[in-house]
């Protein structure tokens, strides 16, 4: 009973997280790649390696305090669990190698498209998600959770819907190509998300190794990728700019937002779904729009906008009513 109080603990607490940490990340990220700055730009692949190092360091700490702050057993358990377990280490790399596309493709759509574009799209990725949860993971959804599926994908394009095209001043700039390209990078985002996030839930829950070890060994891989991305894409400009060129501190509330994002999308994978994941990332659109509307005064919410929100909402308790038949038949 107190343990399985203490799981739906870590499940709503997990999924809480994601929601308040996926609403301050779109709102600064945006920022991030418009504002104009003075001096060059920041490289999206040095971000990508910075996040990577403290998730790391993150993860380590996590180590270090479930050893009860014992240097010796911390490097043991790394040493046995990381080390020593090179072909459970070595599973890690198609995760870690499709993240790191992702992390760079979603830079790329985020600078050619406009930010409603940009999340209308990506929202295919729950349905990419449905579909590789059924295919790898053998879990089954009733009728009512695919409809609520659907429902919470219309609702949430509806949220993002632009009150009128001609009021967005971004997509004045944008050339067709350049949209093109956008679109082309969340489309392929769309895919890597849902196959990414369901392998690691298979590997995460077909083993009994912890969540943190599972994160640094995606993480030195995502490492290792992302630093071949910076010298692929941009070794010349780090060798005459520097690694950390164009960085203020809107581009390290960036880094340490997606950081602190890996560690709760762990979570949330480990004691939900990826599915569940969908629906708060869902949520926190809803309460982005809604502290833009409040607090940044750029947005008016339309009849559109209300419409997406009660789908949204009548979607997550129409997928809670119908989860009896979510049982996967080769997961733990
Ligand atoms: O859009 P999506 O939900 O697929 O994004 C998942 C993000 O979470 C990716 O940026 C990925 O790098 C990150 N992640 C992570 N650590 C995990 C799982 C995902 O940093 N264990």
């Amino acid at each position: 009973m107190l343990r399985s109080s203490v799981s739906t603990h870590q499940k709503y607490g997990s999924l809480g997280l994601l929601v308040l940490q996926t609403t301050t990340l779109v709102l600064t990220m945006r920022y991030s790649r418009t504002q104009q700055a003075e001096g060059p730009r920041y490289l999206a692949s040095s971000a990508v390696v910075c996040t990577e190092l403290l998730k790391i360091a993150a993860c380590t700490l996590l180590i270090f305090r479930d050893n009860r702050f014992s240097v010796h057993a911390m490097n043991q358990t790394l040493w046995d669990e990381i080390v020593s377990k090179p072909l459970e280490t070595l599973k890690l790399t198609i995760p870690s190698g499709i993240y790191t596309l992702q992390n760079n493709l979603l830079y790329v759509a985020l600078s050619h498209l406009d930010a409603a574009t940009y999340q209308v799209t990506y929202q295919l990725k729950i349905l990419t998600t449905a579909l590789f949860s059924v295919s790898l993971l053998g879990k089954r959804l009733g009728n009512y959770q695919w409809l609520s599926l659907l429902i919470l994908m219309t609702g949430v394009v509806l949220v993002q819907w632009p009150s009128d095209l001609t009021l967005v001043p971004e997509l004045e700039n944008l050339s067709a190509g350049t949209q093109f390209m956008g679109l082309l990078a969340v489309l392929v985002a769309c895919f890597s998300s849902g196959f990414a996030g369901v392998y690691f839930e298979k590997i995460l829950k077909e083993s009994k190794q912890c969540v943190w070890i599972r994160n640094i060994q995606l993480g030195l891989f995502g490492l290792a990728f992302g630093l071949t991305g910076v010298f692929a894409y941009d070794g010349d400009r780090v060798l005459t700019g520097g690694f950390l060129q164009g960085y203020n501190s809107i581009t390290w509330i960036v880094v340490l937002l997606q950081a602190l994002g890996g560690l709760v999308i762990a979570a949330v994978i480990k004691y939900a779904d990826n599915i569940l994941k969908g629906f708060a990332t869902s949520i926190s659109i809803i309460l982005s729009s809604l502290i833009s509307y409040f607090w940044l005064e750029d947005f008016d919410p339309t009849r559109l906008f209300f419409l997406g929100s009660v789908l949204v909402i009548t979607a997550t308790f129409l997928y809670g009513f119908d989860q009896k038949p979510v049982v996967s038949s080769n997961v733990a």
